[in-house]
C-alpha cells in the first residue's frame, strides 16, 4: 500500500516536473518566435529606412544637378518648379481651318503632360466644336456669355474687337483663376507654329522670369519678311519694347496686374499702352515661330496680303534650352546693345537699298522725326506703323533688321528721349 502511495507520489512528480519541462521549453520557444518576429520588424523598418534615404539623396543630387546646370546659364534656380506645366491656350470662334493649327501644335510637341493644349471657343460655331472634339488630346472650353454687345454707333462696325477682347478676358481668368496655371502660351487659331516653337519658349520662360523689365515672350516678329531677316541667325533674339502678340507667353502676375481693368475692345493695342505696358519689354525671335494663315478675320484682309502672309516661318529647329540666353536680361543687354548701335557707321538708306553697303555691318540709318521714320521705313520694306508712339520691333527707338547681308538700325540720335505717343 505504502508502495502504491510512493508510486503514486513519484509519477505526480514526474508529471509535474513533465508539465514544467514543457511550459519552460515552450516559453523558451515562443519568446525565441517573438524575439524573431521582432527583428524581421525591426529589418523591415531599417529597409524602409534605408529606402527613404535612398530616394532623399536621388532627389538632393538631382536637385544639385539641376541647380548647377542653372547656376552655369546664369539663372535664377528658384523659378524652375518640377511640376512645371505650360498650358498652351488657343483661341477660336468660327474657322474650320484651325485644324491646320492644332495639327501643328500636336506634332511638335514635345510632351503632352508639360503642354496640355486648351481650345477656348467664342462663338457657338457647331461645326467648328464638332471639328475641335474630334481632338482626343485636346481640351476644349466654350465662352459661356453669347449675348449681344452694346457698342457706340461709331465703332458698330468693330464689333467683332468687343466679342474678342470679351472673350479674352474669360478664358485668361479660366487659366489663372480656375486652372490655375502660373504661365501660359495664346495662341490664335490661324497660327501656324515652327518645330521649335515649344522650345523658344521653354528656352526663355527662366528669363522671363527673372527680369521683371520684361512681361512677354513672343513668337512673332513683325518685321519677319524673308528678305529682312538673317536666315543663318535663326537663333538670334532680340528685346522689343512693341508688344508682337501672335504666339505669346505671359504669366500669372502679369494677368493679376491687368485682369480687373481689362478692355471692352482693342484689348492689343490697349496692352501697348504706357498705363500697361509701364516701360517693359518682350523677347522677340529675329525669325518668328508662328505665321499666319487668317487671312479672312475680324481686322481687313488687305493687311493680311499687304504684309502678314509673307512673314517668314522658321523651318528648323534651334536647342534654345541648351544656350545661354542670359544676354537677354536688360543688364547685359542694354549697354551691349547701345554701344553697337551707336558705334556702327551711319549710311545713307538710299546706299542701303542700292546695295552699296558691303559691310558685314551693323550699320546705322539714322531719322529724327516721324516723317523720316515712316519714309525710310517704307522704302526698306519695313512696318512704318506706330502704337502709343513705338514702331514694331522698336528698342530703344531702334528699330533693327537684316538687309541685303548686313545688320541695320534703323536708329534715332543718341540723345533720344524715349517715344513720343503722338506719333501714329
Ligand atoms: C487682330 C489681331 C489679333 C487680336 C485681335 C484683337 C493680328 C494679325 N491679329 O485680330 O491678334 O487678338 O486683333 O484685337 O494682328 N475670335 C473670337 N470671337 C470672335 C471673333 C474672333 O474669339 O467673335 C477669335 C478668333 O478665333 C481668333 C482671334 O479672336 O483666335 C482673332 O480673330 P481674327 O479673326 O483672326 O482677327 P485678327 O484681325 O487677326
Ligand atoms: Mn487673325
Amino acid at each position: 500500500m505504502r508502495l502504491k502511495r510512493t508510486n503514486i507520489i513519484l509519477a505526480l512528480c514526474l508529471v509535474i516536473w513533465a508539465s514544467l519541462l514543457y511550459y519552460s521549453f515552450s516559453t523558451i520557444q515562443m519568446s525565441t518566435n517573438d524575439k524573431n518576429d521582432e527583428v524581421e520588424k525591426n529589418l523591415n523598418h531599417l529597409e524602409a529606412g534605408l529606402s527613404e534615404q535612398f530616394h532623399m539623396n536621388n532627389d538632393m543630387i538631382r536637385n544639385a544637378h539641376k541647380f548647377l546646370l542653372h547656376k552655369k546659364k546664369g539663372v535664377d534656380t528658384n523659378v524652375i518648379d518640377v511640376e512645371w506645366k505650360i498650358p498652351i491656350l488657343v483661341f477660336a470662334c468660327n474657322r474650320i481651318s484651325i485644324t491646320k493649327c492644332l495639327d501643328k501644335l500636336i506634332l511638335y510637341r514635345p510632351n503632352p503632360d508639360k503642354f496640355p493644349i486648351i481650345v477656348s471657343q467664342d462663338c457657338n460655331h457647331q461645326e467648328t466644336t464638332n471639328i475641335i472634339r474630334k481632338y482626343e488630346q485636346v481640351t476644349l472650353i466654350q465662352q459661356p456669355d453669347q449675348s449681344d454687345i452694346q457698342v457706340p454707333p461709331k465703332e458698330k462696325k468693330f464689333k467683332g474687337y468687343f466679342k474678342i477682347a470679351r472673350h479674352y478676358g474669360w478664358a485668361l481668368n479660366q487659366m489663372f483663376f480656375n486652372y490655375n496655371y502660373s504661365s501660359i502660351i495664346i495662341v490664335e487659331d490661324d497660327l501656324e507654329v515652327a518645330p521649335d516653337f515649344y522650345e523658344y519658349f521653354l528656352g526663355t520662360y527662366p528669363i522671363l522670369k527673372k527680369d521683371p523689365s520684361l512681361w512677354c515672350i513672343s513668337a512673332w516678329n513683325d518685321n519677319g519678311k524673308e528678305n529682312l531677316v538673317n536666315l543663318k541667325r535663326k537663333d538670334l533674339l532680340y528685346r522689343t519694347d512693341f508688344f508682337p502678340g501672335l504666339g505669346w507667353m505671359l504669366t500669372k502676375s502679369l494677368w493679376l496686374e491687368l485682369y480687373s481693368k481689362w478692355p471692352r475692345a482693342y484689348w492689343d493695342d490697349w496692352i501697348r499702352d504706357p498705363a500697361q505696358r509701364k516701360g517693359r519689354a518682350c523677347i522677340r525671335p529675329e525669325i518668328s515661330r508662328t505665321r499666319t494663315f487668317g487671312k479672312i478675320g475680324i481686322s481687313n484682309g488687305l493687311f493680311y496680303e499687304k504684309h502678314l502672309k509673307y512673314i517668314k516661318l522658321n523651318e528648323d529647329f534651334v536647342p534654345f534650352t541648351k544656350m545661354n540666353l542670359t544676354y537677354l536680361l536688360k543688364d547685359n543687354y542694354d549697354e551691349d546693345f547701345i554701344n553697337a548701335v551707336y558705334q556702327s557707321a551711319i549710311v545713307t538708306y538710299e546706299d542701303l537699298r542700292e546695295g552699296k553697303i558691303l559691310s558685314e555691318g551693323p550699320v546705322r540709318v539714322i531719322y529724327r522725326t516721324k516723317e523720316e521714320f515712316k519714309r525710310r521705313s517704307k522704302m526698306l520694306g519695313l512696318m512704318d506703323d506706330f502704337k502709343s508712339g513705338v514702331p514694331r520691333t522698336a528698342y530703344k527707338g531702334i528699330v533693327t533688321f537684316h538687309y541685303k547681308g548686313t545688320m541695320v538700325h534703323l536708329a534715332p540720335n543718341l540723345n533720344w528721349k524715349g517715344y513720343d505717343p503722338s506719333w501714329s
